[in-house]
């Protein structure tokens, strides 16, 4: 149950159940202190000098809020926002529609930008530089272009994937954000204020048992507060509070160190099969039939941040802090975390 509780951190069907519960504001939006800096005052002064805001790009793995983002800015801008996503724009005749579709200040939003095709990216260079998109129009001898304009908008790039974004295409946003894996203050106060929107009853005990246990994620957070609403409403007829949760969240396969099954099975297999690695990303994902990029995008910032593994060249390595919850004993020359080695892989 909790694999496909995770993957469906992908799933766009959840966005349908996001929306009642996305801030519109950045004060209701808890955590990222620093981004969430650097956007008010990138807003502030484009609003204050009457001009569109300057392209954005909003990077991070799942459920950290970059659509939510991407939404609170056209709030604070006062402007309309339009949402698209790479795979959707397949022709330069979409982005052409799209782009003459907007008023000066409008918000392009365009979610996993990295998976735009190459040549729907290079006709949108000269709109986000120049402000114009050159049609072809026929093919053969015949053919000839037209210059359409555009009016100055902005666009908000969102990807989990700011490795596979092209240099050209990176270059030209004004501002990029990188999002990190939320701490459990801000996670406990977004929980509260979830349970205050979904009426349900939890205590600051409960609060913090979810938000230790969600991995330092703002839409698993809210996922596992509804599964303790309906696991308390059934099962205790009571408010939540620690036990409850706590009895909520083992029911839901998610333990003490807030890891699933899948963590976990990733982490058994590199021990026990490889001898605590390296081990390829390929030869995993075959290993636990999961997709590598899900493995990448969902279960991996979690298990490094959180120090039980460590990517390396040569593959995937188990950390110490791996091994000691297996029971078992780091291997001599197995490596400690060094938070001071540069992250070797987007
Ligand atoms: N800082 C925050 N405060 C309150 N709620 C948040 C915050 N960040 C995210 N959320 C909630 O988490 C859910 C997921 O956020 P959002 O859809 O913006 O994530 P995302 O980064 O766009 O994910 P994806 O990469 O899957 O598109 C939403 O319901 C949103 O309300
Ligand atoms: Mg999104």
């Amino acid at each position: 149950m909790s694999e496909n509780f995770i993957t469906s951190t992908l799933n766009k069907k959840d966005q349908a159940r996001d929306n009642s519960l996305r801030p519109s504001d950045f004060k209701d939006f808890p955590g990222q202190e620093r981004e969430k800096e650097k956007l008010q005052l990138y807003t502030a002064a484009a609003k204050q000098r009457g001009e569109a805001l300057g392209h954005l790009l909003l990077s991070g793995p799942p459920g950290l809020g970059k659509t939510t983002l991407a939404y609170i800015i056209a709030n604070e801008m006062g402007t309309n926002i339009k949402s698209s996503s790479g795979p959707a724009i397949e022709k330069p005749g979409d982005l052409a529609g799209l782009l003459t579709s907007l008023q000066a200040g409008d918000i392009l939003f365009i979610d996993e930008i990295h998976r735009l095709n190459n040549t729907v990216e290079e006709y949108l260079y000269s709109a986000m530089e120049d402000y114009f998109i050159d049609i072809m129009l026929d093919q053969g001898p015949g053919a000839r272009s037209v210059r359409l304009n555009v009016e100055r908008f902005t666009l908000i790039g969102a990807t989990t994937r700011q490795g596979m974004l092209t240099a050209p295409l990176r270059s030209r946003f004004g501002m990029s954000c990188r999002l990190e894996l939320y701490e459990p203050k801000d996670l406990k106060t977004i929980i509260h204020r979830s349970a205050g929107i979904l009426g349900v009853s939890i205590d600051d005990a409960g609060a913090y048992e979810i938000a230790s246990r969600c991995r330092g994620t703002p839409r698993i957070a809210n996922s596992l507060l509804r599964w303790a609403r309906d696991y308390a409403q059934i099962k205790e007829n009571h408010k939540i509070n620690k036990t409850i949760a706590n009895a909520a969240l083992e029911m839901y396969d998610i333990d003490s160190d807030g890891l699933d099954r899948m963590d976990n099975r990733l982490l058994e297999i590199i021990i026990k099969f490889y001898h605590g690695g390296p081990v390829g990303l390929k030869t995993l994902a075959v290993a636990v039939g999961e997709e590598d990029r899900t493995i990448e995008d969902v279960y991996e910032p979690y298990l490094i941040q959180e120090g039980f593994l460590m990517r390396t060249p040569q593959g995937r390595i188990a950390a110490p802090r791996a091994w000691q919850k297996l029971g078992l004993k780091p291997p001599a020359n197995s490596k400690g975390i060094d938070h001071n080695q540069p992250e070797l892989f987007e």
